[in-house]
């Protein structure tokens, strides 16, 4: 998703600028930009990498004021006319975007009559034109009549030749601003800025800011607004690969830390880490675990962990379709879960739901993310930052967040309580056994790589695991790849099966092993080879498989965490043999901030 990034101080801009944005490649982008003033605007942009880009400039772009901006493209194709900075007509206005114009064909119009003259196809351009209107002298009060004509969501950084300030704002997309000494940053993510400050102050919806080398003023519809400052936790080292050859590596083997930190962090099982209940100590009826991608998979797993331990009927729907249908009876319960906190739909939904009085926990990853500031309620994980396209350590933490938030409301005697806690108390070790198996896990995905099309299969609390190892599989190595209910394959998709289809199969020993037995046994039927998830000390399955992973011993409530790791390691390398460029996927970005 787009990055922007800004920077006023006594230092040069230039290097400074795409170092920022070098940081936020891994939010996956298309096209990169920067716009520096000295008087003048100089603008390069193209749509190329960052460090191609850095090739292209001359030596010398003097100016110590700049933005800059990494484009993934939602309206006109990946180009340099469309790679932001977009400037005005008299090129001394220049503006980075990351959000959507809803009503930019309108304004565009309204424009052009007006003698503006656009000159790409992005919704972004009508800003600086707008701005320009609106100029006459003063930057701040210019944006502010502009953006009052804006419909969509918007994070903002703007340059004006004629005046030493950065000029941001935003709506429904995240921008930070960076504290320095006698300098200033602006980035949407804090990893951009991470090489030169760690204290960040975020904007809320609305907010206007005007940064100056000495000085940030936030104001909502003129009235000043005081902003508090934040001091980052993570180092720049906890962003950065630390030895592996790729981010998802070195977090996939961050998990074992990240379940000790996240369970940590949630230090009794008797106090609750959020309220199920509204007043008194009834479980509100009616439970709803909203998300997207691999967030809703953890949900799906919420579902099965919640009515197992509370014996509430749960409800689960991708925030994208709730949108459109999701009916929320009163005295209902809504628990969100993103990791980024910014994903567009994640959000819309959220504020439905506090419109109609639906009391709102949200799950994520991100302190001072949008989600986290809008939530009745907020649970953290503590994952630490996620680079990599494709989540992993967010997704255990998450389901760490969903274990802990159910705990203090099981209805089960003290002994199955006090099993289970120890259970998760072991899970990092467990899953280090797990990671200790990777050179086995490897040479499986090997064998994979070969193949086209693959399926995986189960039952359960373990169906959101077939569903979660076929997309990580699928967005890191492009082959095509299915989760299904083992029951459900033979109403369909066993047309499908073959020597050519592999299948992937997880056993639990829960009450669901004998039914997947019979399942595995039917797709060797149709001559596809299978790989079975099983326990250790599995012999029936083995026998049946063609191959086996062994994995520890957990509980069966725990067995999505060990399964999904080796999954995971799976995906990885099979990725890696086919030479994928497995940290940024084509077509993908790690925060999904438009509809
Ligand atoms: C897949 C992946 C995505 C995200 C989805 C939701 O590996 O990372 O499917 O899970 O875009 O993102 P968040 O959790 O930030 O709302």
């Amino acid at each position: 998703m787009c990055g922007i990034v800004g920077y006023i101080g006594e230092k040069q801009a230039k290097p400074i600028l795409l170092n920022c944005l070098s940081h936020l490649e891994y939010r996956g982008y298309d096209s990169c930009g920067i716009a520096v003033s000295a008087g003048g605007l100089e603008v390069y942009k193209d749509a190329i990498r960052v460090q191609a880009l850095e090739k292209t400039l001359p030596k010398k772009v003097n100016g110590k004021i700049g933005i800059g901006h990494t484009r993934w493209a939602t309206h006109g194709e990946p180009s340099q006319v469309n790679a932001h900075p977009h400037c005005d007509c008299s090129g001394r206005i220049a503006v980075v975007h990351n959000g959507v114009i809803n009503n930019f064909q309108k304004l565009k119009q309204q424009l052009s009559s007006e003698g503006h003259r656009f000159i790409s196809e992005t919704d972004t351009e009508v800003i600086p034109h707008l701005i320009e209107k609106y100029y006459d002298g003063d930057l701040a009060k210019a944006t502010e009549l502009a953006l009052r004509e804006v419909e969509g969501s918007y994070a903002i950084a703007v340059l004006v030749a004629d005046e030493p300030k950065l000029v941001v704002a935003r709506k429904d997309s995240p921008l930070i601003i960076g504290i320095g000494d006698r300098e200033n940053f602006v980035a949407s993510d804090v990893p951009a800025i991470m090489d030169y400050t760690n204290r960040v102050l975020y904007l809320e919806d609305g907010d206007l800011g005007v940064v100056t080398p000495e000085d940030i003023r936030v104001s909502r519809h003129g009235v000043a607004v005081d902003r508090e400052r934040h001091e980052i936790s993570w180092s720049i080292e906890d962003a950065q690969k630390g030895g592996y050859a790729h981010f998802m590596l070195k977090e996939i083997h961050e998990q074992p830390k990240v379940i000790r930190d996240t369970i940590g962090g949630y230090l009794s099982v008797t106090e609750p880490i959020a309220s199920l209940t509204m007043a008194g100590d009834t479980l509100l009826p009616d439970m709803l675990i909203l998300a997207c991608g691999t967030s809703y998979h953890a949900a799906l797993i919420g579902k099965y962990i919640l009515e197992q331990l509370l014996r509430v009927s749960v409800r689960t729907e991708l925030a994208s379709e709730f949108n459109y249908s999701g009916q929320i009876s009163s005295g209902s319960q809504a628990i969100v879960i993103t990791q980024s906190g910014e994903t567009a739909d994640s959000l819309k939904a959220i504020k439905r739901l506090k419109e109609e009085g639906c009391p709102v926990i949200v799950i994520t990853n991100v302190v001072g993310s949008t989600a986290s500031r809008i939530a009745d309620q907020v649970v953290y994980t503590r994952a630490g930052p996620e680079i990599s396209v494709a989540a992993t350590k967010s997704f255990t933490a998450q389901l760490m967040a969903l274990y802990w938030l159910a705990l203090p409301y099981a209805k089960i005697d003290i002994r199955r309580l006090d099993s289970l806690i120890m259970g998760l108390r072991q899970l990092p070790g467990k899953v280090q056994q797990v990671l200790d198996n990777e050179a086995v896990i490897s040479e499986y995905a090997r064998q994979l790589s070969k193949y086209k099309n693959i399926f995986f299969i189960s039952r359960g609390v373990n169906f959101p695991v077939a569903l979660e190892g076929a997309l990580k599989l699928k967005e890191i190595s492009y082959i095509h790849a299915e989760g299904y209910a083992a029951g459900e394959l033979k109403h369909g998709s066993f047309a499908l099966l073959g020597s050519g289809t592999p299948v992937v199969a997880i056993v639990a020993q829960d009450n669901t092993y004998e039914a997947m037995l019979t399942n595995i046994k039917e797709v060797k039927a149709r001559k596809s080879p299978v790989m079975a998830l099983v326990e250790e000390g599995d012999e029936v399955v083995e026998e049946v498989a063609d191959s086996v992973i062994a994995l520890p011993q957990v509980d069966a409530l725990f067995s999505p965490v060990v399964n999904t790791v080796a999954l995971q390691l799976l995906a990885y390398y099979t990725a890696k043999e086919r030479g994928c460029p497995i940290d940024f996927p084509r077509n993908l970005a790690k925060s999904v901030t438009v509809e």
